[in-house]
């Protein structure tokens, strides 16, 4: 199977990318076995994404898979983007070739991540985190 024009779109022109320095929720995950590392920020305002960004040093079906990962969440709840998996972010995509599933994984992860960090502040009553202290989870 080849990458769908969905995939290659995503890939080439990638939506909600680069960084947010009003994030209230950061969320870094590594794949442990090639090593690559997604970055999801949330701003989240009144239990709803209202805004989010990507950051992917990875191959080029991570990178889809963020930038799908972003517009399918744009404006949910964190009850509807907790239930955001993997597989609909494929699906969205029109499919990937079975060897780069798992890249996906890193978009589901990225996001509970940055949505788990949303809660911890928000129980903690936490400052913002920087990029510079976003722990890398490995998945
Ligand atoms: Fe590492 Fe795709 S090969 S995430």
């Amino acid at each position: 199977m080849e990458y769908t024009e969905q995939v290659m779109d995503h890939f080439m022109n990638p939506r909600n990318m680069g960084e947010m320095e009003d994030a209230n929720g950061v969320g870094t995950v590594g794949n442990a076995k090639c090593g690559d590392i997604m970055r999801i920020y949330i701003k989240v305002e009144n239990d709803v994404i209202t805004d989010v960004k990507f950051k992917t040093f990875g191959c080029g079906a991570a990178i889809a898979t963020s930038s799908k990962a972003t517009e399918i969440v744009k404006g949910m709840t964190l009850e509807e983007a907790e239930k955001v998996t993997n597989r609909m972010v494929m699906e969205a995509l029109g499919g990937l070739p079975p060897v780069k599933v798992h890249c996906s994984v890193l978009a589901e992860e990225a996001l509970h991540a940055a949505i788990q960090d949303y809660r911890a502040r928000l129980e903690g009553g936490e400052a913002p985190r920087t990029d510079d202290d976003a722990d890398v989870k490995y998945v």
